[in-house]
C-alpha cells in the first residue's frame, strides 16, 4: 500500500496550472482516431433507424404506407403515429422548460411543419434503412401554410423567456422629443443552423433491465432526465453516454433521434442507432431564428444616453414558443432615463427555434452595436469614447450593482493593440487598389453564471486521482480544463489525474451551455478534490480500493449574492470592400475579453477566435432561406447554406485582461458564447466605415454591397 500524502504536500508556486496552456489531454486519441463518437460506437446485433420526415408544412397524416416498405430486405419495423410506444410530455425538465415537442415522435397525425418526423424505418443495416425510408408512401390531408416572417405580422405578442418579455422605465417619447441627437433604424438578421461537425447520432439498447444510450450531447444528466420522463421510468434505470461529442453549439440536447432510438430498441429488444443526416439537422435540430429588431436611440449633445428602445421579434413553430431575447444586451449594456426593451414572438408553421450559441446576445448585439455606432457618427463622437460615457454603474433593468464589469478596460488595451488612436472616423476614405478599406468595433457581453453539479474525486493508492463528474467536452477542452483545476486543488501534477466525463452514472451535472459548463463543473471538482486533499493531508493511507469524495455545489451556488454577473470584450476589425463586385473581406480581427480567470490559455484562445469566425460567418455568409411555397429550405445543406472556411478567415488575434471573478473559487466566469457577441456589428461598422453605408440587415451579401453602391433600395 502506498499513500499519496507526501507529493500531494509537496505544493510550490510553480504547481499552478490553471492558467497556463496544456494541450487537449485527448488529443492523441482524437487526431489518431481512437476516440470513438455516438454514431460510430460497436454494437452487436446493431440495427439502423431512419427518420422519415414530411414533405408538407402543414396538415395531417391521412395514412402510411407500410407494406410495401415492410417487404423491402433487412426492413425489421416502420414505426409511426399509429403504432409507436407513447410517451409522456407533461413535465419541466432539468432546464427548466418543457420538453420540445418534436421530441414526442409519432404521438398524433398533426403535421406543423416541414421537414417534421412521421415515420421511422429501421432495418439490418443503415443503407437499407435509408432505401426503405426513401421508398416510404405518406399520404397527407395538407393545408395552407404561413412561413413568411416579417417585422410587421400581426401575430407578434411578446413572450417571456428566460427573461421577461418586457421591460420599461422612463417616458420614453419625452425623452426622444428632448433628445438631441435621435437614431431610428430597423436590423435583420437571418435564420442561422448550428452545424456542428458531427451530426446528431445516438444508439441506445436495453441492459439488463437498465435503457443505456449512447449520444452525442451537451449533457448526459440532462438527456437521463429527459428521456426518463418521456418513457415514465425511473431516472436510476437511464444511463447515458457521450464520451466525444464534435460540436453542439446549443443544438444537442433531447431530439428526435434519441426518442427514436429508445422507441425501436424497446419495440425490438435489440440495439437501435438513429443518425441525423445533415439535411435532417436543417428541420430536426433547431436552429437560430431570424430577427427583426427595431431600435431608437436618444442622446443629449455629449452623446449620452437619454432614451433606448429596443424591440426585438423573433419566429417560432405553432407547437412551441421560443423566444430569441435579442434585447437583452441592452439590459445589461447601456442606461438611460428611458429605457425600454422587449422580446415579441409570431407562431408560424416552422420548426421549434432553440438555443444557438450566445442566444439574444448574438443577434441583439448586432442591432444594438450597430445602432450604437451610427449614433457617434451622428454625434461627432468616436464610437469607443461613445461606449465609455455611457458606461452604467449598475444594472440598468436590474438595479443590481455588477460583480465586476472590464468594458473599459477591454476597450483600452484592444484600441492599443489594433491601432485605434487617430483613426479618422470619416467613411469611404481609404483605398488600397480596388478595396475600400475600413475599421469598426463593437462591445460584447455574455452572462457568468454557475449552476448545481456534483463530482466525485478518488485518491487511488498508486498516487493517482481519479475525476469523475457529467459533463460534456462539445470540442471546448472542458476535460483538459478539469485536469487543470484538479490539478491545482489537489496540488499535484496534471499527469496524476485522469478525468473521466460524459456518464451521467457519475451524477448529476450543469450542461455545456450558457457559458456555464466549466465554471460549474470546476466548483464541483474544486470541492471535492479540496476535501480529498484535506484527507489525504492529514495523513490517511489510501487503502486498494481508493479513498472517494464526493461533492454538491447546490447550496453553495444558491448562496451566491444576487449580482449583475458578465463577461465582456471589445472586438475590433479591419475590413476591405470592393463596391464594384460586393466582396468584403475581412482583414483582420481582434477581440479582447475580461471573461474570468482564464483556465487553459490554448483552448480558451480557440474558443474565442472560435466565435469570432462564427462572426465573420454571421457578418457575412450564414443565411438559411425558406421557400414560401413549399415551407422548407433551399439548399438544406452545406453547399447552399454558406459558412465562413479558411480562405474567408485572416489572422484573428484574441486575448484578454486580467478579471477574475470575486465570488468563484477558481475566479472563472465562463467564455463559451462571448466571443460571437458584437464580432458581427464590428464588421458591419467597418463596412461603413470602408463605404459609408449603413448594412442593417445580414448577411452582407455581395449583392447588397452592390445595390447600396448603385442606389438601388436595401432589403
Ligand atoms: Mo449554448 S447556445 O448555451 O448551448
Amino acid at each position: 500500500m502506498t499513500t499519496a500524502t507526501p507529493s500531494t504536500t509537496a505544493k510550490t508556486s510553480s504547481t499552478a496550472f490553471v492558467g497556463t496552456a496544456h494541450t487537449r489531454v485527448e488529443g492523441l486519441e482524437k487526431v489518431t482516431g481512437a476516440a470513438r463518437y455516438a454514431g460510430e460506437i460497436p454494437f452487436a446485433d446493431l440495427a439502423h433507424g431512419w427518420l422519415v420526415l414530411s414533405t408538407v408544412a402543414r396538415g395531417r397524416i391521412r395514412s402510411v404506407d407500410t407494406a410495401p416498405v415492410l417487404g423491402m430486405p433487412g426492413v425489421l419495423a416502420v414505426l409511426h403515429h399509429e403504432n409507436a410506444p407513447r410517451v409522456d410530455t407533461d413535465f419541466v425538465g432539468m432546464m427548466g422548460v418543457p420538453p420540445d415537442p418534436t421530441c414526442a415522435l409519432f404521438q398524433h397525425d398533426r403535421v406543423p411543419h416541414l421537414g417534421w418526423p412521421v415515420a421511422l424505418v429501421v432495418a439490418e443495416t443503415s443503407e437499407q434503412a435509408r432505401e426503405a425510408a426513401e421508398t416510404l408512401v405518406v399520404h397527407y390531408d395538407q393545408e395552407p401554410h404561413d412561413v413568411a416572417f416579417d417585422g410587421e405580422h400581426p401575430g407578434a405578442h411578446p413572450v417571456d423567456g428566460y427573461m421577461p418579455a418586457v421591460a420599461e422605465k422612463g417616458d420614453l417619447e419625452a425623452e426622444l422629443a428632448a433628445s438631441a441627437v435621435v437614431l431610428d433604424a430597423e436590423y435583420t438578421t437571418p435564420e442561422e443552423h448550428h452545424n456542428p461537425m458531427e451530426p446528431h447520432a445516438a444508439t441506445a439498447r436495453w441492459d439488463g433491465g437498465r435503457l443505456e444510450v449512447v449520444d452525442s450531447n451537451q449533457g448526459a444528466a440532462w438527456v437521463v432526465g429527459e428521456l426518463a420522463k418521456l418513457f415514465s421510468l425511473d431516472p436510476a434505470a437511464v444511463r447515458v453516454r457521450s464520451e466525444h461529442v464534435g460540436g453542439g453549439f446549443g443544438s444537442k440536447s433531447v431530439r428526435a433521434h434519441q426518442v427514436a432510438a429508445v422507441m425501436a430498441t424497446t419495440v425490438l429488444q435489440r440495439p437501435v442507432r438513429v443518425v441525423m443526416t445533415r439535411r435532417q439537422m436543417f428541420s430536426l435540430a433547431g436552429y437560430r431564428s431570424p430577427t427583426t429588431q427595431r431600435i431608437r436611440l436618444g442622446a443629449d449633445a455629449e452623446g449620452r444616453l437619454r432614451a433606448l428602445e429596443h424591440r426585438s421579434l423573433n419566429l417560432t413553430s405553432t407547437v412551441r414558443e421560443f423566444v430569441e431575447p435579442s434585447s437583452g444586451p441592452a439590459r445589461v449594456m447601456y442606461d438611460a432615463d428611458a429605457h425600454h426593451t422587449a422580446n415579441f414572438v409570431v407562431r408560424l408553421d416552422v420548426p421549434t427555434p432553440t438555443w444557438m450559441r450566445a442566444p439574444g446576445e448574438a443577434p441583439g448585439s448586432f442591432a444594438l452595436e450597430s445602432a450604437l455606432d451610427e449614433l457617434a457618427e451622428k454625434c461627432g463622437l468616436d464610437p469607443i469614447e461613445l461606449r465609455l460615457r455611457n458606461e452604467p454603474e449598475r444594472g440598468p433593468v436590474s438595479g443590481l450593482p455588477f460583480s465586476s464589469r472590464n468594458l473599459a478596460a477591454c476597450f483600452r488595451e484592444g484600441a492599443r493593440r489594433f491601432g485605434w488612436a487617430g483613426r479618422d472616423a470619416r467613411p469611404g476614405l481609404r483605398r488600397d487598389g480596388r478595396w475600400l478599406l475600413g475599421t469598426g468595433t463593437a462591445a460584447a457581453s455574455f452572462g457568468a453564471g454557475a449552476a448545481p453539479s456534483t463530482a466525485v474525486v478518488t485518491a487511488q493508492a498508486d498516487g493517482t486521482f481519479t475525476v469523475r463528474i457529467a459533463a460534456a467536452d462539445i470540442g471546448t477542452g472542458a476535460r483538459t480544463a478539469l485536469t487543470l483545476v484538479a490539478a491545482d486543488a489537489l496540488e499535484v501534477t496534471p499527469d496524476r489525474i485522469r478525468v473521466r466525463i460524459g456518464d451521467s452514472d457519475f451524477g448529476p451535472a450543469m450542461i455545456a451551455g450558457g457559458s456555464m459548463g466549466t465554471r460549474s463543473w470546476a466548483w464541483a471538482v474544486t470541492a471535492a478534490a479540496g476535501e480529498l486533499r484535506e484527507r489525504l493531508t492529514l495523513g490517511a493511507d489510501v487503502p486498494p480500493e481508493g479513498i472517494t469524495v464526493r461533492s454538491d455545489t447546490t447550496e453553495a451556488i444558491g448562496a451566491l449574492a444576487r449580482k449583475e454577473r458578465h463577461s465582456f470584450g471589445a472586438q475590433f476589425a479591419e475590413v476591405a470592400v470592393d463596391v464594384t463586385t460586393g466582396e468584403v473581406r475581412v482583414r483582420r480581427m481582434l477581440g479582447i475579453f475580461a471573461a474570468g480567470r482564464i483556465v487553459n490559455p490554448l483552448t480558451a484562445r480557440n474558443q474565442f477566435v472560435g466565435g469570432m469566425t462564427w462572426g465573420i460567418s454571421m457578418a457575412l455568409h450564414e443565411e438559411a432561406v425558406r421557400d414560401r411555397a413549399s415551407g422548407g429550405h433551399y439548399g438544406a445543406d452545406l453547399a447552399g447554406y454558406h459558412v465562413a472556411t479558411h480562405a474567408d478567415v485572416p489572422h484573428i488575434e484574441a486575448d484578454w485582461v486580467d478579471d477574475p471573478d470575486p465570488d468563484d473559487p477558481v475566479g472563472i466566469k465562463g467564455i463559451g458564447e462571448i466571443g460571437i457577441v458584437g464580432a458581427a456589428a464590428a464588421i458591419a461598422n467597418a463596412v461603413w466605415h470602408a463605404t459609408g453605408v449603413r448594412h442593417r440587415n445580414l448577411p452582407i451579401r455581395p449583392d447588397r454591397v452592390l445595390r447600396a453602391a448603385t442606389g438601388v433600395p436595401n432589403a
